[in-house]
């Protein structure tokens, strides 16, 4: 049975661009159709400035999230990546297959690094390692697919690379995986800056759709989202990408064509207002599963045990034969 494996950061709350990229595929079907581990990554969480607290609460709301949307422990397994030791046992042994000049072109890297210096803040070493602990995540599991969002490509072809350098090096070792992304929304653009990607780590909340806004919240920020001084509602990502960006989350929803609905309106507050009605249906059970979830903390807790226990054996015996292919001497 084919291998899936996915994750998500916890550094801030959920947002539509988190849902359309990757969790609704993760839902309605990759846990069905194959062998799925999705994973609340929080050692990515700590590559950047942040609070320890708010990471410990990020990391539970992601999960409670994620089963809110309707992952199915039963169908699935869902974990927290710090629990599973075998994703910073495998990161090291993948550390001594990167170069550092590899590292340095990644685009995450190049952006988050050079804002953080902007702001005179140092640069933790981990935001430029983090993309092979990544790769770790995903080699650890044997993994064939990784469903996500578009920003997510270039780490995935670093993934890639070192498995296929690792097993021409020391001998078979790593399925080599591939990226799989959605047909329409793989980037959601933020509301208020339609040229930059929807993202949960952002400041501003008001260009971002969070998975548990109030519905009033979704009609305000989609009501006030930048379109451009034109008129008519044609798709065009280059020349009207406020407009594009609606028309992309409109047919994500109602699960239409977005060139086909751009003729169907004929101004920007019409299409608006659809959008943002299809966003607020969209969320609604989510919004009431979660907060039912949400006082259900041992039930949460539980899942996360049993994900781990079962992600830990599935990990444990591809890392112990890298950790014996690359040369270390096996314990005894
Ligand atoms: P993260 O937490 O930033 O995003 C989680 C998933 O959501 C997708 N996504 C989007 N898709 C469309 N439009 C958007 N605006 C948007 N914003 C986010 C992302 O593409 C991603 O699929 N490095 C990863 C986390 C990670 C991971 C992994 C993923 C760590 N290890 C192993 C897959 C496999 C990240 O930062 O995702």
């Amino acid at each position: 049975m084919k291998r899936i494996f996915s994750g998500l950061k916890p550094t801030g709350h959920l947002t539509l661009g988190n849902y359309l990229g990757a969790l609704r595929r993760w839902v309605e079907t990759d846990q069905h159709q194959a062998d799925a581990l999705f994973c609340v990554v929080d050692l990515h969480a700590l590559t950047m400035e942040h609070d320890p607290g708010r990471v410990r609460r990020l990391s539970r709301q992601t999960a409670t999230l994620m089963l809110a949307a309707g992952l199915d422990p039963e169908q699935c397994t869902l974990f927290v990546q710090s629990h599973v030791d075998a994703h910073t046992r495998l990161s090291y042994l993948l550390e001594c297959t990167a170069t550092d000049g590899e590292l340095r072109r990644m685009i995450q890297y190049k952006e988050k690094g050079e804002r953080a210096r902007a702001a005179g803040e140092s640069v933790r070493l981990s935001l430029l390692t983090y993309p092979v602990l990544m790769a770790a995540d995903i080699l650890a599991y044997g993994t064939d697919e990784v469903p996500v969002g578009d920003d997510q490509t270039q780490h995935v072809q670093l993934t890639r690379d070192l498995a296929t350098r690792f097993n021409q090096r020391y001998g078979h070792t790593f399925t080599v995986p591939r990226a799989t992304h959605p047909v329409v929304a793989a980037r959601v653009m933020d509301l208020q800056d339609p040229t930059s990607k929807m993202g949960k780590s952002h400041d501003s909340g008001a260009g971002i759709v969070y998975l548990l806004d109030e519905p009033d919240v979704v009609r305000k920020k989609v009501a006030r989202a930048v379109t451009d001084s034109g008129r008519e509602v044609r798709y065009d990502r280059e020349a009207s990408p406020g407009v594009a960006n609606l028309l992309d989350i409109l047919a994500a929803c109602s699960g239409g064509n977005p060139e086909e609905l751009a003729g169907v309106y004929e101004s920007y507050g019409a299409l608006k207002r659809d959008t943002a009605e299809a966003v607020v249906e969209l969320l609604r059970p989510m919004r009431g599963r979660h907060a039912e979830l949400a006082a259900d903390t041992g039930f949460v807790d539980e899942v996360l045990r049993k994900g781990a226990e079962r992600a830990r054996e599935i990990a444990r015996p591809r890392v112990d034969a890298a950790y014996a292919a690359i040369g270390l001497l096996p314990a005894s």
